[in-house]
């Protein structure tokens, strides 16, 4: 459901995406300029070698280009790694922060992950932090507990609300065609905004809360009918133009 700002669907390419997918941008762009978005912002994240061509085929359209990670130095002697300062060089917008994919595979925590945030927001980006617990904290009903603590630690210090969204993707959910029941996401949802109001206040409202995981053309309007979800973190379904158009379509409703 929309809450005064703009719902967000947002795509997370992960590692695909060769220059032959251009053709997938071309004809987004053109859909995106037959459709009226006014309730809905529409974000792809490629991969760092699309990014550059990505955003320079997109500057002055509405569709937004985003990143899926970046150091927590402005610059520096590290090899193989990409800042905020270069991303926003590039003219991108967002940056997803904290994915689950990073937190398992290259071990980052949410101090990390704060460092992250911080140095993105003040690259100028908007900043995607993404959150959600595994099956085995699920199963041990540490589900608010394990994302109170993402939340508490990865937003800790200087974070600017007006820079910030959040995705709440459940581990299991992501890639499985599995997803939380409605009532699990409600609660997940008002858990997480109930910690934003108290962090942030009446600047609270402008935190967009995405749902992420197996979301897909068949399963997203149940997903959007419920209270504070006011956007999708989209993987797989945002791989196929026909299925990533379907998703805009269908948000476009709420
Ligand atoms: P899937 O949509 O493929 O489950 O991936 C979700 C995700 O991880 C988006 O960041």
């Amino acid at each position: 459901m929309k809450i005064g700002n703009k719902n967000l669907i947002a795509g997370n390419w992960k590692m695909n995406g060769l220059k032959k997918d251009l053709s997938f941008l071309h004809n987004l762009l053109l859909f995106i300029k037959n459709k009226k978005l006014k309730s809905t912002e529409v974000l792809i994240c490629p991969p760092f070698t699309l990014i550059d061509t990505f955003s320079n085929l997109s500057k002055n359209t509405p569709l937004k280009i985003g990143a899926q990670d970046c150091h927590f130095e402005e610059s520096g002697a590290y090899t193989g790694e990409i800042s905020a300062n270069m991303l926003k060089n590039l003219g991108v917008s967002y940056v997803i922060l904290g994915h689950s994919e990073r937190r398992g595979y290259y071990k980052e925590n949410n101090h990390l992950i704060n460092s992250k945030i911080k140095i993105a927001q003040k690259s100028g980006l908007k900043t995607i932090l993404c959150i959600g617990e595994t099956l085995s904290e699920r199963k041990k009903n540490s589900t608010l507990r394990v994302i109170g603590r993402q939340i508490k630690d990865s937003l800790k210090g200087n974070i600017d609300p007006m820079n910030l969204e959040i995705a709440y993707e459940p581990v299991w959910a992501i890639g499985t065609g599995r997803i939380p029941s409605a009532e699990d996401i409600f609660l997940v949802h008002a858990f997480i905004k109930d910690k934003l109001d108290s962090f942030y206040g009446k600047k609270a409202k402008n935190i967009r809360i995405l749902y992420g995981g197996s979301v897909n053309s068949k399963n997203i309007s149940s997903i959007f009918g419920i209270d504070n979800v006011t956007g999708a973190l989209i993987g797989g379904g945002s791989l196929k133009i026909s299925e990533f158009k379907s998703l805009v379509t269908q948000s476009i409703k709420y």
